[in-house]
């Protein structure tokens, strides 16, 4: 069974590994890109990434993911921590989502600690760096897979 998972990022990491690299880490998008690719193929699971700095490219993409994704990996950057509306779009899509965070945000600043979008997420992975998002990758492939099944 393939499975196609949407990977969406929001603001800012278009400029990972130019950005605070020391919280972020040196790759930049396209190499994390990369990697997701390779970590899917050993899972059979197909990817559509995605980046915006507007929230509402983000909301329409995860609109989007209602018609074709069995599941959505979403790292909404700063719109974790003040966006309603991409937490109500999440709210409808039916399968699977786990929220990545690069960094840990529990031991950033207070206004880091809230994540809306994790009221609606199956799973949040926070401080493993960009490596987050393969483990995301690999853990999805066994959600999906679970919710076929059940
Ligand atoms: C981030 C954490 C957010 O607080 C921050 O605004 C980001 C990136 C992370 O991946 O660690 O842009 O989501």
């Amino acid at each position: 069974m393939s499975y196609l998972i949407y990977v969406i990022n929001g603001p800012n990491l278009n400029l990972l590994g130019q950005r605070e690299p020391e919280l972020y880490g040196g790759k930049t998008l396209r190499d994390v890109e990369k990697s997701c690719i390779e970590t899917a193929k050993k899972y059979n699971a197909k990817l559509k990434f995605f980046q915006s700095n507007a929230e509402h490219d983000l909301i329409d993409w995860i609109h989007a993911s209602r018609e074709e994704a069995n599941g959505v990996i979403i790292n909404p950057a700063a719109f974790s921590h003040t966006s309603v509306a991409i937490l109500d779009a999440l709210t409808l899509f039916e399968g699977p989502i786990i929220e990545v965070h690069i960094s840990n945000i529990h031991t950033r600043e207070n206004f880091r600690h809230h994540s809306y979008v994790s009221q609606k997420a199956t799973a949040v992975i926070a401080g493993f760096g960009t490596e987050g998002y393969n483990i995301a990758i690999r853990k999805m492939t066994d959600l999906c897979g679970q919710l076929k099944t059940s």
